[in-house]
């Protein structure tokens, strides 16, 4: 009898341990488990604190979480899971933001928003550009110069950095490289666009680099080369990472200063952005749940 029981005991403790050793050998396995019972988090990213805590007090039910310096605010909208991602500014930051909300959180959608300078002198101060495309404008190849020869960054060649895994010094990798704008995001974007009384919204093309432009010519130039509506230093950092991961991506940019048409810095507009991008997000979560 007592032997029995030992018997018994003994197959119920290999078992569980065979779980325990299981789940200790996959957690990825687990996490996907626990995420796909649930709904899929909508990524709303901004770089400044200006650009991201606005949208953040909208959350209900906010829990804050912290990787290294980025800053993850935890919450619901219409009772949908949504997560503002305060990601620093830069391609750099914003990358690694990505990458580790994407990895974290299995997120719907990300939408990538905040301020930008303008390209197109159509375009004033509280104007909102949709990302129908977005680009890299930081990449560039240079011509071959000699020492004392000089500089000259209007011969510059635009470098697809994901032309191919190679070296890139072929004459394939001399070209622009667009990510175009998730379309769902874009509908729900267009759908609430007459909520926006500030300013017009558009679709267009949203540049990004590590640098801020006040040379107009150079800004000219830009605009030519690439199409451009502004400029940024974060989206197509996010797009580039959304994109390797597949996740649907928008960039939501309004103008804060446009250079070519004498509109100054205003910082009152990254509060703005986020008012409207408010809207595109319930959009958005009621476009999901009627599906
Ligand atoms: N050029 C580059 N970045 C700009 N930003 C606003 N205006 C510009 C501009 N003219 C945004 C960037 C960055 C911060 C400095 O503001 O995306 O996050």
């Amino acid at each position: 009898m007592k032997k029995d029981l030992f018997k018994k005991f003994a197959s119920v403790a290999a078992i569980s341990s065979m779980f325990v050793m299981l789940a200790g050998c996959n957690s990825s396995l687990l996490n996907e488990t626990e995420v796909e019972g649930a709904e899929r988090p909508i990524i709303v990213q901004g770089p400044m604190p200006i650009e991201a805590e606005e949208f953040a007090k909208k959350l209900d039910k906010v829990k804050v979480e912290k990787s290294g310096t980025f800053v993850f605010y935890k919450g619901k909208i219409n009772n949908y899971p949504v997560i503002v991602a305060k990601t620093g500014k830069g391609m750099e930051n914003s990358a690694a933001a990505t990458a580790l909300a994407i990895e974290k959180y299995k997120p719907i959608a990300i939408i990538n928003q905040g301020t930008s300078g303008g390209h197109n002198p159509e375009l004033n101060v509280f104007d909102i550009v949709l990302g129908e495309r977005t680009t890299n404008i930081g990449s560039l190849k240079t011509t071959n110069m000699d020492e004392g020869q000089g500089m000259d960054p209007t011969t510059w060649i635009p470098m697809d950095l994901m032309a191919s895994e190679g070296s890139g010094s072929d004459d394939s990798a001399n070209k622009v490289r667009y990510y175009e704008g998730d379309q769902e995001l874009l509908e729900a974007a267009n759908a609430v666009k007459d909520t926006y009384t500030k300013g017009k919204v558009v679709e267009g093309t949203i540049g990004s680099a590590d640098f801020w432009n006040s040379e107009v010519d150079r800004i000219n130039w830009i605009h030519e080369k690439y199409g451009t509506d502004v400029e940024e230093m974060e989206g197509a950092s996010v797009a580039q990472i959304a994109d390797a991961y597949d996740v649907p991506f928008l960039g939501i940019r309004i103008l804060s200063n446009n250079k070519t048409n004498g509109g100054t810095y205003n910082p009152g507009t990254a509060a703005a952005n986020q008012d409207y991008v408010y809207e595109v997000v319930k959009e958005y979560i009621s476009m999901i749940k009627n599906k």
